[in-house]
């Protein structure tokens, strides 16, 4: 794992939405894969800026978010097809029809979990996958105990897991207990992952990730065996890596190593 340790929150996302920047400004056709969550809020700003400023263009890439809540419709307030929309599809250059998130009212979930998969890999599979993680070790919604085998599927949401995200919802009852996520084997196969964690709330969860066993109670660790992960934090969130100090001397200030 490349570990990038940034003094911010602000600078971390700034160098998460770089990333992305360079592999849809170099790819050709890119596939990205996008994450929800708080987290990922300011990569979205940054990347419309980017768009807006430096005239990246998004008119070729094809994206594929990582869940959706089983239950609700595209047109949901509290869809994260709607939350994409809001922070990044209508702003940028994206063609809609290329925009994918699972439809989370699809009669048939299940079989909506398997034409979203199969919609992945007849797309050439995604270049790159963005992560957030939750505190609990999760990232999509594949929570502790997930198979680090499963590709897109339901998955019933842990209580600490409702309760972080109902501050979206008028009343913590609403929010869905069933989510179609991306399973560990499907984020296993993007070409590149990147995982974004800021604030002193996820440094526990991202010391395991990093630097503990690989298993199933810390879904993260499974990252441990991807050939390319990145994994972008800011100083609160690196607060209990236990080899910070090496992090930090191979990529000073997030930079790449120079090796003449
Ligand atoms: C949602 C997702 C989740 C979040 C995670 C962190 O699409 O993938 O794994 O990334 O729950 O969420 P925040 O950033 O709100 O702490």
């Amino acid at each position: 794992m490349k570990v990038l340790v940034l003094p911010t929150a602000e600078r971390a996302a700034a160098r998460t939405a770089g990333l992305v920047a360079d592999t849809v400004a170099t790819t050709d056709q890119p596939v990205l894969g996008l994450a929800t969550g708080s987290t990922m809020e300011q990569v979205y700003a940054d990347l419309v800026t980017l768009h807006r400023t430096d005239s990246l263009s998004f008119a070729t890439t094809t994206t594929f978010n990582l869940d959706e809540y089983v239950g609700l419709s595209p047109d949901h307030p509290q869809s994260y097809r709607q939350t994409m929309e809001a922070l990044l599809f209508s702003h940028v250059d994206l063609h809609p029809q290329a925009c994918h998130l699972p439809r989370g009212n699809a009669p048939n979930p299940y079989a909506e979990a398997e034409r979203y998969e199969a919609a992945i890999a007849a797309k050439g599979g995604i270049d790159l996958q963005l992560l957030g993680i939750g505190h609990n070790g999760h990232i999509g919604f594949n929570e502790p105990t997930s198979s680090l085998g499963a590709r897109t599927r339901i998955k019933t949401l842990t209580r600490s897991t409702r309760e972080a995200n109902a501050r979206f919802f008028d009343d913590p009852k609403d929010v869905p207990r069933y989510a179609i996520t991306m399973g560990i084997a499907t984020i296993l196969d993007a070409r590149h992952a990147v995982l974004l964690a800021t604030g002193s709330s996820k440094a526990e969860a991202v010391a395991r990730m990093i630097e503990g066993p690989l298993g199933a109670d810390c879904p993260a660790t499974a990252l441990q065996m991807h050939p390319r992960t990145t994994v972008v934090v800011d100083r609160e969130a690196a607060a209990k890596l236990c080899m910070i100090d090496y992090y930090l001397e191979i990529h000073p200030d997030g930079e790449e190593p120079d090796l003449g």
